[in-house]
C-alpha cells in the first residue's frame, strides 16, 4: 500500500505532500489541477517511466517543472508497504545529468540507480511496467485497452499481459519430459519382463557363493606365494654360500 508521496518540482507541483490512506483515496479538483501528473509520478517514482516517455511524447526532462520558471531538477518520494516491509523510493530528475534514484527497505539502502530500483520495484510488487501501466494505471484515453483488444486475441494478450504464456510452455515441457520418463519406463519395463526372478535370484545367489570361494582361493594363494617367498629367499642365501665355497675350494686345488 502507497502511503505517502512527495513531490518538487515535478510538473505542476512546486512542492506537495499527499498521505494516502486505507482503501480507496480520490483525488478531486478542476482540470489542470495536477490529479493525472500524481499518478504520473507513482508510476516514474516505480519505474521510472509513464505512459507519455515510453511513448516517446516526452522526454524525462519534461516532468521538471518549467513554467512560471524553469526548475533545474525535480523530486519524487514515495512511501510503501509490501508484506510489512517499509520501502522508501527517490529519484531525482536533472536538466543536465541523468536521473538519480536510491530504494531502501525498512530504511536499509538496497538499490542505487534507475535501472537498480526499477528491477527491484518489480521484485517486490511482482508486476512490471508493462502490467502496472495496461491493467492498474490506465491513462484517461486508454481506460478501454481490454475492450479494443480483437476478441479472437484477447485471451493471448492478456496471457501475454499476465505472464501466463510462461505457464503453458511449463506445462508442454513438463508433459514432453514426461513422455520421456513414460517412454523409458516402458522400455526398462520390456527389458526386464524377460527375466524371470526367482531365476535371477538363483544365478544371483550362486554367483555370491562362486565369489566367495574365488576370494577364499586368493587369500590362501597369498598365503602360498608368502611361504614360497621366504624359501626362496633362503635357497638364494644357501646358492650364495655355496658359490663363496666353491671359489675358496678352486683357490686351494690352485695352491
Ligand atoms: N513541466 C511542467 N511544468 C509546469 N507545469 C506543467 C508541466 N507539464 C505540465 N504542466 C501543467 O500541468 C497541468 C496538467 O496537470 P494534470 O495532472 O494533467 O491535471 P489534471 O489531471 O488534474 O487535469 C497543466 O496545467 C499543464 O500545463
Ligand atoms: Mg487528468
Amino acid at each position: 500500500m502507497i502511503k505517502e508521496i512527495e513531490l518538487s518540482n515535478f510538473k505542476s507541483h512546486k512542492k506537495t505532500q499527499l498521505k494516502f490512506t486505507e482503501r480507496n483515496n480520490i483525488f478531486i479538483g478542476i482540470s489542470g489541477s495536477g490529479k493525472s501528473t500524481i499518478l504520473d509520478a507513482i508510476c516514474f517514482a516505480f519505474f521510472g517511466t509513464t505512459p507519455k516517455i515510453h511513448k516517446r511524447k516526452i522526454r524525462v526532462s519534461d516532468l521538471i517543472m518549467n513554467k512560471p520558471i524553469r526548475e533545474e531538477s525535480a523530486k519524487i518520494k514515495i512511501n510503501f508497504e509490501v508484506d510489512k516491509k517499509k520501502y522508501e523510493i527517490r529519484r531525482e530528475i536533472c536538466l543536465d545529468r541523468p536521473p538519480n534514484a536510491e530504494l531502501r527497505e525498512n530504511e536499509k539502502l538496497i538499490a542505487i540507480n534507475q535501472a537498480q530500483v526499477t528491477e527491484a520495484v518489480e521484485h517486490i510488487l511482482k508486476i512490471d511496467y508493462e502490467l502496472f501501466s495496461r491493467a492498474i494505471y490506465a491513462e484517461q484515453d486508454h481506460l478501454d485497452y481490454f475492450l479494443t483488444l480483437p476478441p479472437g486475441n484477447r485471451i493471448e494478450y492478456i496471457d501475454q499481459l499476465l505472464k501466463l504464456s510462461k505457464f503453458e510452455l511449463a506445462r508442454i515441457k513438463t508433459t514432453s519430459i514426461s513422455n520421456k520418463f513414460k517412454s523409458l519406463k516402458n522400455a526398462k519395463e520390456e527389458t526386464l519382463s524377460g527375466f524371470d526372478e526367482n531365476e535371477l535370484k538363483n544365478t544371483k545367489k550362486e554367483a555370491e557363493d562362486y565369489l566367495g570361494k574365488l576370494n577364499d582361493e586368493i587369500s590362501s594363494s597369498k598365503d602360498k606365494i608368502k611361504k614360497l617367498d621366504a624359501t626362496l629367499k633362503e635357497n638364494m642365501e644357501k646358492l650364495k654360500n655355496l658359490k663363496e665355497k666353491k671359489i675358496k675350494i678352486e683357490e686351494k686345488k690352485n695352491k
